[in-house]
């Protein structure tokens, strides 16, 4: 089976396949760090070849013993099943290591709201904790790589077998070329996550005759039907405004097709167009369907407002729109009448994002994280970890956790499917698509908006944001 994205910018128009010795983008190319345009080109299809599946070899497991010294890793786990997951594969380290002991110095505030600018002071104060989370791409390579803060980790990746253990999209994200052409792997995939699905109550829906939407058309059919109930019909927790911006991510790639949004990131698309323009008018209506307290809540208070009370009673909303984590607090919180389908316009599209751990230069337990790192990769931590977090793992010779543990669930067992099928797009929420000052910008833009939703403004940021990143002209 093959897929392929044709990505086409100024300086060059190039293919990518998922064919054993089709080239990779790194080798059609020499990467140039330097180059924001091209970062934008390589994540976008980096993303989309992940989608096919590598040749796969058994990992080996984690070694024991060890420095008798505290190993700190910072994560933004801190809720329903994002902290059970990470908490299962920290235990399971612990417990194998008992010389070591890792902790987790989680910062609250989902997508990293707070815990990035944190991370970035600590990396640039030369006092970094011995490993942190990162998305893959532009937030790992431009934030961290380039200028210098990481070491790579090149002997893990030998001594595991991952170069082919992980699919070649998700490596091409993880790696970057030195000056003498040679490629270094900077950190470790944990799982791949998926950020545009709609979550609803089963039950409200049933009770209202009501079919989860698919078009934003039948979205606003639906939205008018429960509002006329007293539902609130789609919950958002925006006190952190990357919620409200996956919004606008999910509704940019249902107007413009997987191609289309992939362009707004590597200057094909033009921000300024007309399909941008009804997108966001899209975006202007969506807004009027949402709960008024939506900017004092967390994303996972938002998906909380699913759940009713108590048996019988009526939830305070029918739908949210979230990356798959809300499947993993849903199940943590143990309800089970939820149902999922692609955001409106968005189905067969994968808007994925991946969270990873690297190695900070100036860690100061080198060996005991590299111990840490490798359960990480693993096929066995992998299957330890996303049966909690609703993600699918990144390791592809993962996906079979053993009798007795936690297993993948139905939602699950779908994205995995889905991975393999769709188009993938990667999220400019989650540090994928653009890089990090781009990403700030898209998200001031949004501010204004969602205070003051006047569609010309927001436009005009977009393109102003696009060429400030100095990807458009
Ligand atoms: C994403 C992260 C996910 C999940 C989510 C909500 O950025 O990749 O793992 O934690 O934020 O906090």
């Amino acid at each position: 089976m093959e897929s392929r994205l044709q990505v086409a910018t100024a300086l060059h128009r190039i293919t990518f396949r998922c064919a054993i010795g089709t080239p990779n983008v790194s080798e059609v190319l020499p990467v140039k760090l330097a180059s924001r345009r091209m970062i934008a080109v390589i994540s976008v299809a980096a993303l989309v070849a992940s989608a096919c599946s590598s040749n796969a070899t058994p990992a080996p497991s984690s070694g024991g013993g060890g420095a008798q010294t505290a190993i700190e890793v910072v994560s933004w786990w801190t809720t329903g099943g994002e902290a059970s997951g990470f908490n299962a594969i920290i235990d399971k380290f612990n417990a194998d290591n008992p010389t070591l002991k890792v902790t987790n110095s989680a910062i609250a505030g989902g997508a990293g709201s707070n815990a990035q600018a944190a991370l970035q002071n600590r990396v640039l104060a030369g006092t970094p904790p011995d490993s942190f989370q990162v998305h893959m791409g532009h937030e790992l390579l431009d934030t961290y790589v380039t200028p210098g803060y990481m070491d790579n980790l090149d002997d893990l990746y030998a001594a595991n077998g991952w170069t082919t253990q992980f699919p070649k999209g998700v490596l091409d994200i993880v790696s970057a070329k030195d000056a003498a052409g040679t490629t270094h792997y900077y950190s470790v995939p944990l799982d791949i996550h998926r950020a545009n699905v709609i979550w609803y109550n089963k039950t409200v829906f049933t009770a209202n005759n009501l079919t989860a939407p698919t078009t934003w058309d039948q979205f606003f059919t639906v939205a008018d039907a429960l509002k006329a109930k007293g539902i609130t019909p789609l919950a958002v927790g925006d006190n952190g405004i990357w919620a409200n911006g996956m919004l606008l991510e999910s509704i940019l790639i249902g107007a413009l097709g997987a191609d289309g949004y992939n362009g707004l990131w590597t200057g094909k698309t033009d921000w300024a167009g007309a399909n941008v323009t009804a997108a966001l008018t899209t975006y202007q209506k969506v807004l009027t369907y949402v709960n008024t307290d939506h900017s004092s809540l967390s994303w996972d208070q938002a998906a909380d407002y699913l759940i009713p009370a108590s048996a019988g009673a009526q939830p305070k909303a029918a739908m949210t729109l979230m990356g798959d984590w809300a499947a993993g607090e849903f199940d943590n919180k143990k309800f089970a009448d939820y149902g999922w389908v692609a955001a409106p316009g968005n189905d067969k599209i994968y808007d994925a994002l991946a969270d990873s751990f690297g190695l900070p230069s100036k860690a100061t337990n080198k060996d005991g994280i590299k111990k840490f790192l490798t359960l990480l990769g693993s096929a066995a931590g992998q299957d330890l970890f996303n049966p909690y977090k609703g993600s699918i793992p990144a390791n592809s010779t993962a996906g079979a956790p053993p009798t007795g543990a936690k297993q993948y669930s139905t939602y699950q067992t779908w994205a995995m499917a889905e991975w393999k099928a769709d188009a993938i797009v990667p999220s400019v929420e989650h540090g994928a698509a653009a890089a990090p000052k781009w990403k700030g910008a898209f998200e001031a833009a949004v501010t204004v908006f969602v205070a003051t939703p006047d569609v010309a403004t927001l436009q005009t940021s977009l393109v102003q944001a696009c060429k400030d990143a100095g990807v458009c002209k």
